[in-house]
């Protein structure tokens, strides 16, 4: 391609590239046109994780600073067989599994060699066919996959449920974190619809502490953190045909105390436009200007049981870390209760 037909695609809506756009997920052409042109600027945090940034995020997982998946990690290889004894014969459903070491972990010891089917739904074609990998290393366990989003996907797993045959959904890695509280409380009541009498939700979450242990793990010395977040902006130039200058922005990661969550966002350090190369979309950023891509909440134990129970759950158990405060809780959908 010449140099003049180049710069003609950046300057005028291209056709064959809107469509082939349009066609990969309309939905992320709507989302960044909706969120570049509101103020603040935003984009949804689900954008992050393209198959570069699921495994950035892997990356992020083994920094010493983000002790969220060790203290995961911790409590579930710790409470696997607890939670087994608690949902006997249960089939297993995991949202968001990415690679599905956490799968392989619990479920270990969770089954401990009974037969059982595991269900994974996961956006990303990449992390699944890496979890699928990684779990049926196990014996006795059937890996299904679903690619799509939670609620579809849970959907979808559900009515293909074995007839007489429990459910334990794993909601791990504190992805609620994504959420604000008042999305959280609607998606446990959205997940407690699916779900029938008997089964169950395990529900990881990290908890509220000091701002000073938190920045650290979201701005990392190594930059792991701030690859992760400006991987944004290029899988904008990627798929989009952007022409973000991805350089002239800095990570920023901040805490505000009265929402409760360590935001990240992208803060333009010099004057600068944007053009979005399939449909021409120009977006300006002032100096200092900041595009918000994520929101990190943390929880407190006792709004976790409330939001459960309002929901309709009981909670069977909740337990903690010792090293890092974070939490799991399992909910039942209690014999008794209509579904
Ligand atoms: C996967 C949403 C739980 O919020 O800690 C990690 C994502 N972002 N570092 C989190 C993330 C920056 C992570 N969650």
């Amino acid at each position: 391609m010449t140099s003049t037909t180049r710069s003609a695609l950046r300057s005028v809506p291209a056709g064959p590239a809107l469509r082939e756009a349009e066609a990969k997920g309309s939905s992320l052409l709507a989302a960044v046109r909706a969120g570049l042109s509101a103020s603040p600027k935003t984009l949804p945090a689900a954008l992050l994780y393209d198959d570069l940034g699921s495994a950035l995020f892997e990356a992020i997982t083994l920094l010493p600073e983000y002790e969220v998946t060790r203290a995961d990690l911790r409590l579930l290889e710790a409470r696997a067989a607890e939670v087994g004894a608690l949902l006997p014969g249960a089939d297993v459903v995991e949202l968001g599994p990415g690679a599905g070491n956490k799968a392989k972990l619990f479920l270990e010891r969770f089954a401990a060699g009974r037969p059982l089917r595991f269900s994974a739904i996961d956006v990303s074609e990449a992390a699944l066919r890496d979890c699928r990998r990684t779990v049926e290393q196990l014996p006795n366990v059937t890996v299904a996959t679903t690619q799509g989003r939670y609620l579809e996907g849970l959907r979808e797993v559900m009515a293909a449920r074995r007839p007489g045959v429990p459910v334990l959904a794993l909601f791990l890695g504190s992805n609620l974190s994504n959420f604000t509280r008042d999305e959280a409380q609607a998606f446990l009541t959205s997940i407690r619809a699916l779900l029938r009498e008997g089964d169950g939700l395990l529900l990881a979450t990290d908890l509220d502490k000091p701002a000073s242990q938190l920045i650290p793990a979201y701005d990392d010395a190594v930059g792991v953190t701030a690859a992760f977040n400006k991987n944004l902006l290029a899988r904008l130039n990627r798929e989009l045909d952007a022409d973000f200058d991805v350089g002239a922005f800095r990570h920023e990661a901040r805490w505000s105390a009265s929402a409760r969550r360590v935001e990240m966002h992208l803060v333009a350090t010099r004057a600068l436009d944007a053009t979005l190369g399939v449909t021409g979309d120009v977006f300006h950023f002032e100096q200092g200007e900041s595009l918000w891509t994520e929101s990190s909440h943390r929880f407190r134990t006792d709004e976790l049981q409330r939001w459960g129970l309002q929901a309709g759950f009981t909670t069977a158990a909740q337990w903690t870390d010792a090293r890092w405060a974070f939490a799991h809780t399992l909910f039942r959908v209690q014999s008794g209760a209509e579904s």
